[in-house]
């Protein structure tokens, strides 16, 4: 190719640049410069050539941009240097620029950032939105169910003192209703600890220590003991390795898969519980099986949402959060809990826990 062809082509190229192409002198003018300069920005190509360049340059941004043209000047290159540009009709667009030295003038590249910039600024101004919220939620949760002890409280023991002092004195009517309002304040106990439980876990980051988990799962066992004897449930147990977890938040999970394993069940039939690991690449799957009542595939997920129960509460007790603080634990260990069954046959509720944390454990 000879020098005018390629000089032809270059003309062409740099004619259609998309970009903000130019040749621009320390002496504060642009020299030779591409249409995408006027038709962006809207000066005409004379007054683009009359006007010093540094006059289209947003006031706030000219020191800046003054500085990186004395780095080009003493043969730096530069990157992605962000500056607004003023436009013929009064706008304002963001520019980020690229420029390497030269001998009389500095060659730089400008592209407009202008939508990339506002979408990341939007993006930035939502993720801050939702995190606010989600803080102010756990927040509520916490206090909520804080706040609400106190008055439970005297609820229960106001009840403790009518029972004590007039019980002998009620019917049997009476009686009875006492001790229904007895159960409903237990009751109440109950749901907010668990949401006292769970706001907990959704707060704090998990401390992770080496478990033997083998020691965890009995000492669990142990807790569950009344129950498991009055459901007559068999646990087994297989080989158990030590892993990395908090203890109290992992023994807070096996508590509640094996006690829901323990629990729905047929009534009068007695339950098989099996607890078992496997070690798989980077981390640990924990697994409780039953042969119980299982759960239709359209309900394996939503169980693991707050409050969601398949039964009433005549039927299996409970409040529903079990399984989804169970989830909030694997999640915060950066992990995850999955269930497998098939309605009539029991389930299988799976715990993947890694090794190290990945990534940012999530909310
Ligand atoms: N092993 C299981 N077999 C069959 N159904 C289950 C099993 N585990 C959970 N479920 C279903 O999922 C629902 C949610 O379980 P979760 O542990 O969150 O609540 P719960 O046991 O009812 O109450 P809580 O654990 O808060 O006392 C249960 O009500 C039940 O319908
Ligand atoms: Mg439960």
């Amino acid at each position: 190719m000879d020098a005018a062809t390629e000089t032809e082509h270059l003309t062409r190229l740099f004619a259609m640049s998309p970009d903000l192409l130019a040749a621009a002198g320390f002496d504060g003018l642009l020299k030779r410069f591409n249409d995408a300069w006027a038709t962006q920005l809207g000066w005409s190509r004379a007054e683009l050539e009359a006007k010093p360049y540094m006059e289209i340059v947003h006031p706030d941004d000219r020191a800046e941009t003054q500085n990186q043209i004395a780095r080009l000047a003493e043969g730096e290159t530069i990157a992605e240097h962000v500056c607004r540009i003023l436009c013929r009709d009064g706008a304002i667009r963001w520019y980020a620029w690229s420029g390497g030295p030269g001998d009389e003038a500095f060659y730089i590249v400008g592209r407009d950032v202008s939508d990339r910039l506002a979408m990341e600024h939007e993006l930035a101004q939502r993720a801050e939105r939702l995190q606010g919220t989600n803080a102010e939620l756990q927040d509520f949760a916490y206090t909520a169910s804080h706040d609400l002890s106190e008055p439970l409280r005297m609820v229960a023991s106001f009840l403790g003192l009518l029972e004590r002092r007039n019980g002998p004195r009620l019917d049997d009517k009476g009686r009875e209703y006492l001790v229904q309002a007895a159960a409903g304040a237990a009751r109440m106990r109950h749901l907010i600890d668990d949401l006292l439980l769970y706001s907990r876990v959704a707060n704090e980051e998990p401390r992770r220590e080496e478990v033997d988990l083998r020691a965890l799962v009995d000492g669990v066992l142990a807790i569950l003991g009344p129950a498991i004897e009055e459901e007559r449930a068999t646990i087994e147990i297989g080989e158990l390795p030590t892993l990395e977890a908090e203890p109290g938040q992992l023994a807070q999970l096996l508590q509640n898969l094996i006690g829901n394993a323990v629990k729905f069940h047929p009534h009068g039939a007695a339950p098989v519980v099996r607890i078992t690991a496997r070690r798989t690449i980077g981390g640990c799957v924990v697994t409780v099986a039953d042969d119980g009542i299982g759960i239709p595939e359209a309900d394996q997920e939503r169980i693991f949402a707050m409050f969601t129960r398949l039964h009433g509460r005549e039927e299996y007790a409970g409040t529903g959060i079990g399984l989804a603080i169970c989830r909030r634990i694997a999640e915060r260990h950066g992990g995850r809990i999955y269930v497998e069954s098939e309605p009539g046959r029991g389930a299988a509720f799976h715990t993947l826990l890694p090794d190290a944390p990945v990534g940012l454990a999530t909310r």
